[in-house]
């Protein structure tokens, strides 16, 4: 029987230390982090995450602006607004809320955003950073699962670290983040022949496939540690990882939920990224 990685709880202590940090760094130096959000359009989905992101940072005792923008902004609006907070000495982070009306180029507006204020990790530079084992921040979600893996005390030196996915949020920079732990790490995608053959070698596995319940129990090793990074709507309305939980759940030794795993921690490790580059900011 698995024991299950509290998203929630560790995400709470986590937030509890930033606050607490914050208060102390704003007492010595005078400066109050700050983070801006910029949304573009009326994506339901987003609106819920910038407005989830806009109460974590009031909550820490963080400075946040929400910057809603139209559908119909043109790149080069975006592109203004963009430079403006780059120039706003109480903005330390600026997050452009993904995905972006089709007529906007993603990578153009990520470009824009200074490094040093890019706190999803998402600029060329910080990516490339991250591959040197140098970065000061790491994209939301690993870091998030790396938090969780410490805070339960999971070793990771010598482990196999199987990662389900490849994308530049999560798969790619997770993997990263796993050999600078000194793990052996595979990454798996579509294209991977034998899946659950190399699936059910991992000592950790993590899943950031974006499909409901599409790691069986025949592909987890026993005793492995599943870490589950999909939400996605099941067929029954409900909320469900990549992970087929229930199926899994007798086999492996730690799990996370969804929801309630890696969830929580994201929005908590914006906060933590944000918190270093007002830190930064003062050196
Ligand atoms: N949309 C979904 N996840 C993210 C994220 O981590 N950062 C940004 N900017 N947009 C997102």
């Amino acid at each position: 029987m698995a024991q299950i990685i509290d998203g929630k709880a560790v995400s709470a202590s986590v937030r509890e230390r930033i606050a607490k940090e914050t208060a102390e760094f704003a007492k010595e130096t005078g400066v109050i982090p700050g983070l801006a959000v910029i949304i573009v359009g009326e994506n339901p989905a987003s609106q819920v995450y910038v407005r989830n992101k806009h109460k974590a940072c009031q909550d820490v005792g963080m400075h946040s602006v929400v910057i809603e923008m139209p559908e119909n902004t043109t790149q080069e609006q975006l592109l203004e607004k963009v430079d403006e907070l780059a120039k706003d000495n109480a903005i330390h982070g600026i997050l452009v809320q993904l995905p972006l009306p089709a007529h906007i180029d993603e990578e153009e507006v990520i470009k824009a955003i200074p490094p040093e204020k890019d706190v999803d990790a998402f600029h060329p530079a910080n990516v490339g950073r991250i591959m040197i084992g140098n970065q000061s921040f790491v994209p939301c979600t690993p870091a998030g699962v790396m938090e969780l893996l410490d805070a339960y005390d999971i070793e990771i030196e010598g482990k196999n670290c199987v990662i389900i996915g490849r994308s530049n949020i999560v798969g790619k920079p997770q993997a990263m983040l796993m050999l600078q732990k000194n793990a052996t790490v595979t990454i798996c995608h579509s294209r991977t022949k034998n899946l659950a053959e190399v699936t059910s070698k991992a000592d950790i596995l993590v899943a950031a496939v974006g499909r409901s319940k599409f790691v069986t129990a025949d592909m987890v090793k026993e005793g492995a540690v599943v870490i589950d990074v999909g939400i996605n709507r099941g067929e029954d309305g409900k909320l469900c990882g990549d992970v087929d939980y229930d199926a899994v759940f007798d086999k492996v030794s730690y799990i996370t939920p969804v929801p309630g795993g890696v969830g929580p921690m994201t929005i908590t490790m914006l906060l933590k990224n944000t918190l270093t580059a007002a830190k930064d900011s003062v050196r």
